[in-house]
């Protein structure tokens, strides 16, 4: 435990830097006023992205967060036309829309897809995987928005399941979605169940071996036969 706390100083330090994050997302962050710019997951779907993003695409970046990380590596660094960036915090959306006035990318405050309308090419999701019940959960996340910010329910999988459930009636046909999870934190298999029951088809998967941060490349079965 003590070499763990270690370890999240000493990393907080490293994803707070705004140097070393422009190294990695080619623009200028706003002040860290939310805590770190990133974790293990975002670093694997700014992979995906630069992998499955065109610049024609629509992509929806799903828990875009108070920094927009990945809907501004699209929209800046990759040249993405059309970005949306959604979050179920309010104060994390403003804090985007305040920080971000010029790049065009359309904010929304929503709970999953409640407010999102249309089809989307690709939607990225870095979900909140963190089990609610898990004693990690009260020292990691001491504040109710914490735990809103990164919690995903039972067994870490409920807001997933959600999304998983949700997501296809806003793809266009043929479209992906890129689901991101690290399975230091969330179960290789509670996850996959619920790929599985979902009748969601995973056509590729990207994994850090280190930092077991994964993405799952997913699509609905009938276009990824196609
Ligand atoms: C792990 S953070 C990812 C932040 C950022 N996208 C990144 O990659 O670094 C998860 C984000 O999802 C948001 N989120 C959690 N549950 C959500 C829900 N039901 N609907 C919309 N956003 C949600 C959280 O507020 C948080 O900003």
């Amino acid at each position: 435990m003590k070499l763990y706390g270690f370890y999240l100083r000493h990393i907080s330090l490293l994803r707070s830097n705004a140097v070393v994050f422009r190294w990695l997302f080619g623009y200028t962050p706003a002040k860290a006023l939310w805590g770190q710019y990133w974790d293990w997951t975002t670093i694997t779907l700014r992979t995906a992205l630069r992998r499955h993003l065109k610049p024609d695409m629509a992509l929806l970046d799903m828990g875009c967060g108070p920094y927009a990380v990945l809907s501004r590596f699209a929209r800046e660094k990759l040249r993405c036309n059309e970005v949306t960036g959604a979050d179920h915090c309010q104060e994390l959306i403003d804090y985007a829309k305040q920080t971000d006035p010029e790049s065009g990318i359309k904010y929304i405050c929503s709970d999953l897809f409640d407010n999102i309308d249309g089809r989307f090419a690709l939607i990225a999701f870095n979900a909140p995987y963190i089990d609610e019940d898990s004693s990690e959960q009260t020292v990691l996340f001491p504040t109710a928005l914490n735990r809103k910010r990164f919690c995903g329910g039972k067994g870490g999988v409920q807001t997933i399941a959600r999304f998983l459930r949700d997501a296809p009636a806003y793809l266009q046909p043929g479209g992906k979605m890129l689901l991101g999870v690290n399975h230091f934190h969330s179960g290789r298999e509670a996850v996959r169940g619920e790929i599985f029951k979902s009748g969601l088809r995973t056509v590729a998967t990207l994994n850090n071996p280190v930092t077991k941060s994964c993405v799952y490349i997913l699509m609905e079965k009938c276009d990824a036969k196609m």
